[in-house]
């Protein structure tokens, strides 16, 4: 009987365990958001478009983490440079599945950053 609780309890904890990190893998962040893009005006982002399409949020946290904010709280750390993101990211991803005739992002400014 004491063994049967114990094994009940384990079971519990397990579930609590696999429900919160559940929960923390479903943290997808904003849908769509506005990025800081200096004087050439903010950058409107489609945020889960490109999770769903591009299906690994590493493509892009692997170089700023998933945090608000943490593009320009890097930039202003000295971390980032301004508009490394910008050139080495987006822009580039774009470029290559414009070359490979995939569908693609925009490539010039006025495309991506709005005043
Ligand atoms: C194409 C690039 C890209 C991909 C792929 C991507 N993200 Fe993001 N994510 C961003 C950008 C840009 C920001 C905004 C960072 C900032 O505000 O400086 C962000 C911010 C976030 C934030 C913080 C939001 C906030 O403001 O509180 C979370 C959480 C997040 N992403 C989760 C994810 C998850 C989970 C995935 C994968 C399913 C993912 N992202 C894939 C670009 C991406
Ligand atoms: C694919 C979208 C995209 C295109 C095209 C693009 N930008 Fe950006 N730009 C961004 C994003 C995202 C940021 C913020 C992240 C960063 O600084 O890397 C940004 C940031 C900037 C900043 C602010 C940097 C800072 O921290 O002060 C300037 C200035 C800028 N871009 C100029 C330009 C100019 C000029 C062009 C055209 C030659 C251009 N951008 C094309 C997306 C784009
Ligand atoms: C690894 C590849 C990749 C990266 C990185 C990437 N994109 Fe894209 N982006 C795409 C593809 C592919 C499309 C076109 C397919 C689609 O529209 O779903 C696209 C479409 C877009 C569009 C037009 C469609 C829409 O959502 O309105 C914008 C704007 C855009 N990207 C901005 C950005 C910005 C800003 C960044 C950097 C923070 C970025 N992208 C990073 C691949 C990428």
């Amino acid at each position: 009987m004491k063994r049967f609780v114990s094994g009940i309890g384990t079971m519990v904890i397990l579930l609590v365990g696999a429900v919160a990190i559940c929960a923390a893998a479903a943290n997808r962040g904003p849908a769509d958001m506005q990025l800081f893009g200096g004087n050439q005006g903010k950058v409107p982002f489609s945020h889960a478009r490109h999770q769903d399409r591009l299906g690994d949020c590493n493509v892009c946290h692997s170089v700023f983490p998933q945090t608000h904010a943490s593009i320009e709280k890097m930039k202003a750390a000295g971390s980032l440079k301004p508009k490394q993101v910008m050139n080495t990211q987006c822009i580039k991803c774009h470029r290559q599945e414009k070359k490979a005739g995939n569908p693609h992002g925009p490539l010039t400014c006025r495309t991506c950053h709005v005043k």
